[in-house]
């Protein structure tokens, strides 16, 4: 069986081709929105439509497919930004209609938990879903995923793309303040955690507020180290309340390697496994649409293209 998958939830567009499980290619193009903006969503969606032929063609060819070999078209149904989100909802309806083939919409944070679940060969593990949107911790049982906690009010790689924005920096991302935060030391921030889940309003505030007259690597390392603290808190909370064997930890931040390691870390003592898959299974990507639309075209078969719809709040735990 192949299955086409379209991702479209934010800044990128991705698009991958998976034969059977196994990821035949997974090429993708980001919109670079200008500095100190965020994703204007408008321009977000033109960028995937003006790509996205291009970007087709070369999974295609990647895959060493034609398009008309493909069994199923997945796209991203949600979470997501409404324009482009819905960018690619027309254009997987499109394919399906004029190709005649079936089509699946897949929750974009249960496609990033199953593949990394799958390449990291954990089972039923305790994932730590973190990504700009989203900070989460989810289980998997029988009836679908349950969140055991997460943020209540910004994702974590929203905190630190506003962090990079209110400090002016050129990249205005996340992994701009990595880098800024290489040589940084520590500076104490407010830490906040609630059961298990997490609160970065403060922490955001009070790291801008300090970074005015205080070194900004300090700053952007303190900034990341609490924040990661705080994430590794609750996942052991979690962890040890579960009684889960494993630990994997998914979405955009899971390529954080000061995060992996922390995370890894606490996984060691507390004698269970760790895994995260690589970098190009994080970042948003089409491969793992199309990895979840097959899993779950498998266990439920699919709907007529004009059932499906965008949902732009499409929790992980909403049954839709
Ligand atoms: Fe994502």
């Amino acid at each position: 069986m192949i299955t086409l998958g379209i991702e479209s939830t934010a800044h990128t567009l991705g698009i991958g081709v998976v034969r059977d499980k196994r990821v035949l290619s997974n090429i993708h193009d980001i919109y670079r929105a200008p500095p100190a903006e965020g994703i204007l969503p408008r321009k977000a969606a033109d960028h995937h439509a003006n790509v996205f032929a291009e970007i087709l063609e070369r999974n295609l060819e990647k895959a060493g497919i034609e398009l008309n070999e493909v069994d199923l078209i997945a796209f991203a149904q949600g979470p997501g930004i409404g324009a482009p989100l819905r960018a690619g909802v027309v254009m997987a309806k499109y394919l399906a209609k004029r190709l005649g083939k079936k089509i699946i919409g897949v929750n974009h944070c249960y496609a990033h938990a199953k593949i990394s679940e799958y390449l990291t060969g954990i089972k039923s593990p305790l994932y730590v879903y973190v990504s700009g949107g989203n900070s989460q911790l989810l289980i998997e049982e029988k009836q679908g995923f349950h969140v055991l906690g997460e943020t209540l009010d910004v994702g974590i790689g929203n905190l630190f793309d506003a962090f990079a924005r209110n400090i002016k920096l050129e990249h205005a991302h996340g992994a701009a303040v990595a880098k800024l935060a290489e040589e940084g030391k520590y500076i104490e921030l407010p830490y906040s955690v609630k059961g298990m889940n997490l609160v970065f309003s403060g922490l955001l505030t009070q790291a801008s507020k300090l970074a005015k007259d205080q070194s900004k690597k300090d700053v952007a390392y303190s900034l990341m180290e609490t924040a990661f603290s705080m994430t590794c808190e609750v996942a052991e909370r979690a962890l040890l309340l579960t009684r889960r064997k494993g630990v994997v930890l998914c979405g955009g931040v899971a390529q954080n390697r000061r995060l992996q390691e922390m995370l890894r870390k606490m996984c060691t003592e507390d004698n269970v496994e760790f895994g995260v898959a690589p970098d190009e299974f994080n970042r948003d990507n089409g491969a793992m649409i199309a990895f979840a639309g097959e899993l779950l075209f498998r266990k439920n078969g699919c709907k007529a293209v004009e059932e499906w719809e965008a949902v732009q709040d499409y929790r992980i735990d909403m049954k839709i």
